[in-house]
């Protein structure tokens, strides 16, 4: 595999350049497919490398490419020094790092340790042993309960709905844990053995010239001791924070497990970076994990899980910088990801939807949705600390609430008995074209349906408009990259108007928000960017603008 030492357009001396950095997410299936199969792949991210520089991020993080049975879209890993075939080749790989950092963009992985597949060999292994075996210490295998232990050994429940045991078909019948789909039995970290193999894995991929990783599930890898029931709290959140003392999210010791991360990562040169998913129950438990000594970052899913409301973001913006400051990390921002609805249509809701996954049948606005979505770029771009841009949020694109049932992918789907459609309307492929197959997407049916109206919502028909959504980020991000006020800590609310959120980086730069009905007045100063145009100089309702003061 290559090393970094053979990228040339990294700056290497910016050791700090994660702290504000932009990443753009790329959920590998449907980014975009060389070769033709339905599925994206590692060539067609190679291939888009050039739209990417030219968006002007800093970073990529890929969605898991490892061989997977794809049970969960490939948060199920079956081997973790590998890349799955649909996806290519660990060939493949080894150009897209280097042709990446040749364009000046890093590469996160991700990393998921809390589950692996069931056709792991770890997974094969254990079922072929006896029960108190070493194989078998290595996930959390238990007898059950009741007279002939029929019944599962806690009443945990899957995020995915169901319960969190599956009993093997054995005559010593024993269950394992698996906290998402049956087929990811959750490992345990108890184990040193599962320690070591996890910064083996990590030291392969970094000795590949990968920049850091994100980390899945990161909240989970302890489980209380004795594996306690859940009572009362023994419902799916999904997308929600555990209830503090939960038995299996964000156990007391599990911030301090990434300390071994940190220092394997703080040995490379360049040091290595991290960004942990981890569902917490408030902003300072989430600092706990950004201690200088553990992990670099974590998304701030507080702001994430905030309505369109002056109020619950100016509350939550608040709250994050002040509790990450006390740890002096980044706040890591983010609109959406391949998890929960998109944001353009979580905008355009009612404010008694839910925040993060809303009902096909509750009522959207797109328009106003968009609107919102603009203002909110700028929003997230201006405040300090790095941000997270989920692919096709640049393009605007809305959640697809009307994927038909028998297309659905996600397991979230079959768990739940039907009752819960499931991930699949923020994962649908990209439309690269106006025109063609799958809008450019690749040659073959894409695995998921993409809306017919699709067609000016492609890259190419934003491309050739510049009041689209795609133009606003492109200028948003170069502004960003241009001013040094939007490099550092420095940050001021302005107080005034109640529905406005404003405030100042540095001397010379602010960003005002309006959250109100009526246009309002800008500080003096020159317009940089605003998300739609002002009317006689105000800020229309819904609408953020940049400015240099005068
Ligand atoms: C994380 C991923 C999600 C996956 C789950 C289980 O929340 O983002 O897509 O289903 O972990 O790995």
């Amino acid at each position: 595999m290559v090393t970094t030492s053979t990228s040339t357009a990294l700056d290497h001396t910016n050791l700090d350049w994660w702290r504000s950095s932009v990443t753009y997410q790329i959920y590998i299936r449907s980014f975009a497919d060389a070769d033709g199969d339905g599925m994206g792949d590692v060539n067609g991210i190679r291939s888009r490398i050039g739209y990417l520089a030219e968006l002007g991020v800093d970073a990529l993080w890929i969605n898991p490419w490892y061989p997977s049975p794809q049970a969960d879209a490939g948060y199920d890993v079956a081997d973790y020094r590998d890349i799955e075939p649909e996806f290519g080749t660990l060939e493949d790989g080894r150009a897209l790092v280097t042709e990446a950092h040749a364009a000046g963009i890093r590469v996160l992985l991700d990393i998921v340790p809390n589950h692996n597949s069931d056709e792991h060999v770890w997974f094969e292994a254990a079922v072929a042993s006896p029960p108190g075996s070493p194989e078998r210490a290595r996930f959390h295998f238990r007898p059950g309960r009741g007279d002939n232990g029929e019944l599962p050994p806690n009443d945990w429940v899957s995020e995915f709905g169901g319960s969190g045991w599956t009993r093997l078909d054995q005559p010593d019948g024993e269950w394992y844990l698996h906290l998402f789909d049956v087929k990811q039995p959750d490992l345990n970290w108890d184990n040193p053995e599962v320690r070591a193999e996890f910064l083996d894995v990590l030291r392969f991929w970094f000795d590949a010239g990968v920049d850091g990783f994100r980390i899945d599930v990161a909240h989970g890898l302890l489980k209380a001791s004795g594996l306690p029931d859940l009572g009362e709290a023994a419902k799916p959140r999904l997308g929600q924070p555990p209830i503090p003392g939960h038995p299996h999210w964000d156990q007391p010791g599990v911030p301090d497990l990434y300390r071994a991360w940190r220092e394997l990562a703080d040995s490379y040169d360049p040091p290595r970076v991290f960004v942990a998913e981890a569902w917490v129950s408030s902003v300072q438990r989430l600092a706990e994990y950004l201690r200088p000594e553990n992990l670099h970052t974590a998304f701030d899913f507080h702001t994430t899980r905030c309505h369109w409301d002056f109020e619950e973001l100016r509350s939550a913006i608040s709250a994050s910088m002040a509790a990450h400051r006390v740890v002096g990390a980044p706040v890591t921002w983010v609109l959406s990801n391949h998890d929960i609805d998109r944001h353009v249509t979580r905008y355009g809701r009612g404010p008694t939807a839910h925040p993060l996954h809303g009902r096909p049948e509750d009522p959207v606005d797109i328009p106003l949705g968009t609107r919102r979505a603009r203002a909110a770029i700028l929003l997230e771009l201006a405040l300090p600390g790095a941000v997270y841009l989920y692919q096709g949020e640049e393009l605007g694109l809305p959640q697809v609430d009307d994927i038909p049932e028998d297309r659905l992918a996600d397991p979230v789907w079959e768990r739940s008995g039907h009752t819960r459609r499931g991930r699949d309307g923020c994962r649908v492929p990209i439309p690269w074209t106006r025109s063609g197959p799958s809008f450019g997407f690749g040659d073959g049916e894409p695995w998921l349906p993409q809306p017919s109206n699709w067609s000016e919502l492609s890259v190419e028909a934003e491309e050739g408009d510049h009041a689209s959504m795609l133009w606003l980020y492109r200028d948003a991000l170069r502004v960003r990259h241009q001013l040094p006020e939007l490099h550092g800590d420095e940050f001021t609310w302005l107080e005034g108007n109640d529905k406005v959120i404003a405030f100042t980086r540095g001397d010379g730069f602010a960003c005002v928000v309006n959250f109100d009905s009526q246009p309002i007045e800008l500080p003096e100063g020159a317009v940089l960017l605003s998300s739609v145009a002002l009317e006689n100089g105000a800020l229309p309702t819904d609408a953020a603008a940049w400015i240099t003061l005068a």
